[in-house]
């Protein structure tokens, strides 16, 4: 299915390069309003500009080629040359026809599919996520969920923190704490308990203070250190350990995402990632890449020197730290060793990291090593960062006590907030309480989501519950509220007996409708391209804004006429297919009924 913005193109880039001006020229928006015509093309100015013409000449020749377009009911130019062109009814209805009967409601898919890995989340064990968690997931899933709709194979992964220096300081802090247990006997022959010593709470507890301690008890931290060199290299009572708490921190994280109605394919570790570490450090190692400084192992990945504050001269990105000074590798050693396995295992062209703005810069030196050893190209490895949610202070969100707010926490105060306006607002009090415990919980899932959604990822934003909770304005609720009164319809005039039919005569309302459905593809197009689900946000909130405006001006039940009834329940259902699916693309389910 072409669509009106690139079909256009296509002809008015054909007109101009019939007058020897560049097809580029061609390139149309939708107008800004209506007595601009459906939608407007800049390009005389700039092609006359090369051509040393006139304006205005130039769009009228380019207008006068138009002028026998069937698609086209009028071409006018205004001012110093805009071209501002109406598209014939006929071509509306057709169009409108073709997507009606799509059930991708016109999106198209890429033209060559890519295998594309969405790291996102990043959990921890040990770490129950907090609000800082929230961004990553919500907005990872939405690009996993729009990539895969564009047609590329996509596995989104939860790069789980499962290894390291953390877990060795868990397992020292437990050898203290219980020391009887059979993981701590080196003689013990096996086998280990099945069942966890240690819960999430427990984990959660331990954490926090035995890293506060390794900061300042220097015996503590080398505990911690050796724990952690011995669970790497094999030992058999800690691994057994650490499984459990790499199962206890998953079990409950997963409940979590569930929560947000968010899954992976993947939960690869950064543990998986170790074994092949020693190879790469040999691979590095044999191409040369691989130097001593200060005592640490890295790659260099720089591209020119810069003066330091300190005097001198230093690299302008930091080195990547492969190996530290004591022997262990790092967290961009994994990351490293991750691409090697993503591109063996899954022969990946693209991974996207959806990982906050401040990791940045520890991106940009894993890519440059990974491009530098051959292992994946730098335009194969993209971090799309972004900023934070902030309380009304502007400042990163806090509890009322100044502390991390915990992501279940927040999810059970929207959940409850939800309900409180349901019921404020006396939505379905004779429905079971089961269906309208899963309203709230959709209502504030789709308050959570799309607040979140709505902004450009890289610009941060107030969290603001009662503004993200109401019916009204650019948000979740107002978008269910939108789909369910699609599906009420429907469902009222299949009970009244009333069948869709072929697109008819066209009103206002119903040309600006089908324009907004036209331009699902070019928002899909733009979101994909550039990462940025906030594009396919403004296309949701458009089309709902566009079916209440058809509606209030075009009846459906009540319409005088058969076929008009008919043509307007295709329209609604068009409607219903598109927003479900935009919808679904940003992570936020519909209920049947509110
Ligand atoms: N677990 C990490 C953290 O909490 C985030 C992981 C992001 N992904 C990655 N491949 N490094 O900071």
């Amino acid at each position: 299915m072409t669509h009106f913005a690139y079909h256009l193109a296509l002809k008015l880039g054909n007109a101009f390069a019939d007058l020897g001006l560049s097809p580029d020229l061609g390139a149309v928006v939708r107008a800004q309003k209506a007595e601009f015509g459906d939608f407007q093309c800049n390009g005389a100015m700039a092609g006359a500009k090369q051509a040393g013409k006139n304006p205005r000449e130039v769009a009228m020749s380019v207008a006068a080629r138009l002028a026998h377009d069937r698609d086209i009911a009028r071409v006018e130019v205004a001012g110093p040359g805009f071209l501002n062109i109406t598209l014939s009814d006929a071509a509306l209805v057709s169009q409108a026809a073709a997507i009606a009967q799509d059930p991708r409601a016109g999106a198209g898919v890429v033209e060559v599919p890519r295998r594309v890995i969405v790291d996102y989340a990043g959990p921890n064990v040990a770490k129950s996520m907090h609000v800082g968690h929230l961004r990553a997931t919500i907005i990872g899933d939405s690009i996993k969920r729009l990539y895969r709709f564009r047609g590329d194979q996509v596995w989104g992964d939860a790069h789980f923190g499962d290894w390291g220096f953390q877990m060795g300081l868990l397992i020292a802090t437990l050898a203290q704490e219980m020391p009887d247990l059979p993981y701590f006997d080196a003689d013990f022959a096996g086998p280990y308990p099945d069942v966890s010593p240690v819960q999430l709470a427990d984990l959660e507890r331990i954490y926090p203070a035995a890293a506060a301690l390794a900061k300042t008890d220097v015996e503590a931290r080398d505990r911690a250190r050796k724990a952690t060199a011995e669970l790497q290299a094999g030992r058999p009572g800690y691994r057994a350990l650490w499984q459990h708490f790499v199962a206890v921190s998953r079990g409950a994280l997963e409940r979590e995402f569930a929560a947000l109605g968010v899954t992976f394919d993947l939960w690869l570790g950064e543990s998986d990632a170790d074994p092949l570490i020693p190879d790469m450090i040999k691979d590095l190692e044999a191409k040369g890449l691989l130097q001593d400084d200060q005592g640490a192992r890295v790659v260099f990945v720089h591209d020119k020197l810069v003066p330091k504050k300190d005097g001198g001269e230093g690299p302008n990105v930091a080195p990547l730290l492969v190996v530290s000074s004591e022997g262990s590798a790092m967290y961009g050693t994994t990351d490293l060793a991750t691409i090697v396995d993503r591109v063996k295992r899954f022969q990946t062209d693209l991974i996207i990291y959806c990982v906050d703005q401040r990791q940045a810069d520890h991106f940009e030196t894993v890519f440059r090593a990974a491009d530098k050893a051959g292992y994946m190209p730098r335009e194969g490895l993209d971090h799309i960062g972004f900023g934070t949610m902030n309380g009304q202070d502007g400042k990163p969100f806090k509890t009322r006590e100044g502390g991390v707010l915990k992501l279940h926490d927040l999810i059970t105060q929207v959940q409850e907030k939800a309900q409180a306006k349901i019921d404020e607002a006396g939505v379905g009090t004779d429905w079971p309480d089961e269906e309208r415990a899963d309203i709230a919980h959709k209502v504030g899932i789709a308050a959570l989501k799309f607040a979140d959604l709505q902004n450009f990822r890289g610009t941060s934003y107030i969290f603001d519950l009662d503004r993200f909770l109401s019916f009204e304005g650019k948000t979740g609720p107002y978008l269910l509220y939108a789909a369910v009164r699609i599906k009420s319809i429907l469902r009222k005039a299949d009970e009244a007996g009333f069948a869709a039919g072929p697109v008819v005569k066209l009103e206002g309302a119903e040309r600006d409708l089908i324009l907004v459905l036209d331009g699902f593809e070019h928002a899909l197009r733009g979101a994909y391209d550039k990462r940025a689900p906030h594009i396919l946000a403004d296309h949701a909130y458009s089309l709902a804004g566009a079916f209440s405006a058809f509606y209030a001006a075009c009846p459906i039940m009540t319409a005088a006429e058969t076929d008009v009834r008919a043509s307007r329940l295709t329209l609604a259902k068009a409607t219903l297919t598109q927003l479900l699916i935009a919808l679904d693309l940003l992570g936020i389910e519909a209920p049947e009924r509110m």
